[in-house]
């Protein structure tokens, strides 16, 4: 087991190239499984859940190959349908491919995902979605058993509009008889980047990234791509928090400051000076954050629910009183205890926790119990007075590409130590 040790107290600057996004390419690599030929996805980040991922390609009978943050996918003629309980269990996005191999072999059996530390992350809304498109869905003895002679357009109402869903009803329908229209559709901008790399495949999907979305079923079998996965927003936020905590200044590139509206608006609100640029985002530290009054996690465009923990890291050493509700999952605040003791003020009462700001931390043994969880603590340990050691790091690695790498590089002291 690795732990990253970090001391404290010196301030991010410099200039970080962000990562591509998790949340993309993990949909975006279940797309390939519809190809007919070979498609090559640029800015994959190795993290991971997307090496989890190549696994479940491979699993499926495509071949996989990588050269640094190129992956090279090719489905064979004779494409698995199933998707082993562990592995299900072990990535939950992994439910993302239940669209995908419907899509293509018109039948499909994956492992119960379950729930996860975050939440319990039911799947009823993918299912409805893959009903109405005229699959049959059984579950027995833990797995998902699903069969369609023939997919047929259908309007489909989210009753919440959720990522995961959106993604699996938009790659069942591609090959469907007639139009499908989704709407409350999800409008994360990973929706939007899912859809153009199926359109260049040969899909007809527009409305993706609004709350409309219409597939127009194609007869013909989508073809190989190229593409490049687009920067990751929740990343790029990480370490702009961390910047802001630390007192620092950071020069982001390669990023897309329209997807992060959200929260850059709460950075400038804490009191940071940020300026965006076409693909730069500049932040600069005041002398002490501001709290943040109220915050509440919603859908996108609202806040997002994988920066509440980073930003709350930030929040415990602002001046004033912060409050953050969750909305989205149950169980999002396993980092609070942590924080409180490395010296937080936060009170956890049901969705939302109070945060008063204190004047510092204090370095200590903490345990990341979640990703994003994990990345509030790294924030919290850059910020804090003397040093930390910070376990559960295989958590972190789902979701960051070489963190102490990219800390290190603005001068954060961080390293990883394998036991
Ligand atoms: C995706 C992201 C995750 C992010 C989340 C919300 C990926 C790989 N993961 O997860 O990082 O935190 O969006 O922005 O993209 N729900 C149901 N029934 C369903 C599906 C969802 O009730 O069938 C509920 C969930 O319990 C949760 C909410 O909807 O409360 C949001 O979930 P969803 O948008 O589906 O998140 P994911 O796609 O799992």
């Amino acid at each position: 087991m690795d732990k990253l040790v970090i001391k404290g107290g010196v301030p991010l600057s410099g200039e970080l190239r962000v990562q591509g996004a998790k949340n993309a390419v993990l949909p975006i690599l279940a797309a390939t499984v519809l190809a007919d030929g070979e498609c090559v996805i640029h800015n994959a980040p190795r993290l991971r859940d997307v090496n989890k991922t190549d696994l479940v390609l491979t699993r499926l009978g495509c071949s996989v190959k990588r050269e640094g943050n190129t992956i090279f996918v090719e489905p064979t003629a004779e494409c698995a349908c199933s998707i082993c309980e562990e592995l299900m269990r072990e990535m939950r996005s992994s439910i993302i491919f239940l669209g995908a191999i419907i899509s293509r072999c018109g039948r499909a059996s994956v492992g119960m995902p379950g729930g996860c530390s975050i939440g319990l992350r039911p799947i009823d809304l993918h299912l409805k979605g893959l009903r109405a498109l005229g699959v049959d869905i059984t579950e027995e003895r833990g797995y998902i058993n699903c069969t369609a002679k023939r997919l047929r357009g259908a309007d489909i109402h989210l009753d919440f509009p959720s990522v995961g869903a959106t993604e699996n009803i938009m790659l069942a329908s591609v090959y469907a008889d007639g139009e499908t229209y989704i709407s409350n559709a999800a409008r994360e901008p990973e929706i939007a980047d899912l859809a153009e790399l199926l359109n260049r495949m040969g899909a007809r999907i527009s409305g993706a990234g609004t709350g409309l979305i219409k597939i127009e079923g194609v007869k013909k079998r989508l073809c190989g791509a190229e593409y490049t996965v687009m920067p990751d927003r929740i990343a790029a936020a990480t370490y702009l928090a961390a910047a802001a905590a630390t007192g620092g200044d950071l020069l982001l590139t390669g990023a897309r400051p329209d997807h992060m509206e959200a929260m850059l608006h709460v950075l400038r609100d804490m009191g940071a000076d940020v300026c965006a640029h076409g693909g730069s985002i500049r932040l600069k530290a005041p002398k002490r954050l501001r709290g943040i009054h109220t915050l509440r996690t919603m859908p996108y465009p609202g806040f997002p629910t994988d920066i509440q923990s980073p930003f709350m890291a930030a929040a415990s050493l602002a001046e004033g009183t912060s409050v953050f509700t969750e909305t989205i999952f149950e169980n999002r605040f396993q980092h609070v205890d942590e924080l409180v003791r490395m010296g937080a003020d936060i009170k956890v009462v049901g969705r939302s926790a109070v945060v008063q700001g204190v004047k510092r931390l204090s370095g200590a043994r903490i345990v990341a119990r979640e990703l994003r969880g994990g990345a509030a603590l790294v924030i919290a340990a850059l910020a804090a007075e003397g040093e930390s050691e910070i376990t559960g790091t295989e958590y972190i690695d789902r979701g960051y590409e070489e963190i102490e790498r990219c800390i290190s590089e603005c001068g954060g002291i961080i390293k990883r130590v394998s036991e």
